[in-house]
């Protein structure tokens, strides 16, 4: 898990080997990340997630080369993305997306379920190098998800956030988005490593926040922003899953959302 390309939630029977998730040497070692990520993973369904805490009163720990932290006030850096032009994550909205929503859509184990262990039923096979050795990543299609993203190209300005590495995230979004569905794909180096987890911070996307949602099964990547979350189950391999299908008519709705708070409020309700 520490230092692999593909930023994902193990089950505990299919941990990826280790020799084959390593990066260089010089990568950011965060040896607790592992406990606090399964931690989070474990207790927080997005229901259960306490009210959004005031990001500005937290602090942003990005690693160093020798596994410390230094503390930055997350403030600070917020206001410098704001005020610096040109630093929003997506680019300009183009004019076939102008009114609709934006979604944040994850890859690993919300759309597609990645392994180092060669299985025969690979809908692709991806060759990722790994410090000049070129390792075989096999990637199973969460089922319905090319008739899931079809319609969501169609609802939304959709945008892949991964906190994968792009030399492994990159060509599985190639052969997974034929339809080219994703307007922009957000990589690792998009994302905020906050107190051991990769945060997909949506304030940093460039887009209205009131009109943005986040499809994530991994409530750490959206712990700064889980009231625009839609949370969808973690997916390994059933083939009788049905998860993607099922969100289709919650999407319907919020599509026409003029401010997702409230939808989801609407729709979270019992
Ligand atoms: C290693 O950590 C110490 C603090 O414990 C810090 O002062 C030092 O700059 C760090 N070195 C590197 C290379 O990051
Ligand atoms: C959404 O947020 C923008 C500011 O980012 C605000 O101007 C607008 O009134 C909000 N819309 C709704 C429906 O709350």
């Amino acid at each position: 898990m520490e230092s692999s390309i593909i930023t994902q939630v193990q089950k505990e029977d299919t941990q990826l080997p280790s020799k084959t998730g390593q990066v260089k040497k010089s990568s950011p070692k965060k040896p607790r990340s592992r406990n606090i990520f399964k931690a989070l993973f474990c207790c927080l369904r997005a229901q259960d997630v306490p009210q959004t805490p005031p990001p500005s009163q937290d602090t942003l720990l990005p690693p160093e080369e020798n596994g410390t932290v230094t503390k930055y006030d997350l403030q600070t850096l917020r206001y410098q993305f704001f005020q610096i032009p040109g630093t929003s994550l997506l680019p300009e909205v183009t004019p076939q997306d102008q009114g609709k929503i934006c979604v944040v859509i994850d890859l690993d184990e919300t759309l597609v379920h990645s392994s180092f262990k060669p299985i025969s039923n690979a809908d692709f096979i991806v060759p990722v190098e790994i410090e000049g050795t070129t390792h075989q990543v096999y990637v199973l299609k969460r089922p319905h998800v090319d008739e899931f993203l079809r319609r969501m190209g169609e609802l939304f300005e959709c945008v892949l956030f991964t906190a994968s590495l792009a030399k492994y995230a990159d060509p599985v979004t190639d052969l997974l988005d034929q339809c080219g569905v994703f307007r922009a794909r957000l990589f690792r180096e998009s994302c905020v490593f906050h107190q051991g987890c990769y945060v997909k911070d949506l304030s940093r996307l460039g887009r209205q926040l009131n009109k943005t949602l986040i499809l994530d099964n991994s409530p750490a990547s959206y712990i700064f922003h889980p009231e625009n979350a839609v949370p969808v189950a973690s997916w390994f391999d059933d083939v009788e899953d049905t998860e993607l299908l099922n969100l289709l008519p919650v999407f319907e709705e919020l599509s026409e959302a003029e401010d997702v708070y409230a939808k989801l409020k609407q729709l979270r309700a019992p």
